[in-house]
């Protein structure tokens, strides 16, 4: 995978119990390997539709870790200067989406399948959903501070 360029993002490797043919196991720890503490976790499954295209948001407080747990599927990433595209396809390797940061998901494979660990509650006041509000948002968070 290449560097990551964009801001508030990093590349998240967790480790591989390997036990044979008996199959592998990763763990996910708070703190450890994910930085934040998880307070929520949700998958995403059953994307029957070849041009399914998710996310399209920011967050203004979510920090998240997204995994492709099986299949692949293409992340692309946006802080509102860079950009960056990555293919998502190995099960331990996770992508952490800080604040402020555009994404969208597609090319999503059949037996695709996503986990995301949350660091807050579901909350729609936190989203972003509008591209050009994204940018407004970006040029005058700081303007009260
Ligand atoms: P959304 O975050 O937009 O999904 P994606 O980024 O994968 O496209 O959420 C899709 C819908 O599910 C939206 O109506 C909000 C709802 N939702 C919850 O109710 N709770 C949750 O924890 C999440 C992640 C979404």
């Amino acid at each position: 995978m290449d560097k990551i360029r964009v801001k508030n993002c990093k590349v998240i490797k967790l480790p591989i119990i390997q036990d044979g043919k008996d199959g592998c196991l990763s763990v996910a720890e708070s703190f450890h390997n994910i930085p934040f503490k998880i307070k929520r976790v949700y998958y995403i499954y059953n994307i029957n539709n070849k041009n399914a295209i998710r996310g399209m948001h920011a967050h203004k407080k979510l920090q998240q870790v997204i995994f492709c747990i099986n299949g692949s599927f293409f992340l692309r990433l946006n802080d509102g200067t860079k950009k960056q595209d990555i293919i998502l396809d190995e099960p331990n390797i996770g992508i952490y989406i800080g604040v402020e940061l555009w994404h969208t998901m597609k090319r999503f494979s059949e037996d695709c399948i996503l986990l995301v660990f949350a660091s807050d509650f579901y909350d729609e006041s936190d989203y972003i959903r509008n591209y050009s509000q994204f940018i407004k948002y970006l040029e005058h968070k700081n303007d009260f501070i």
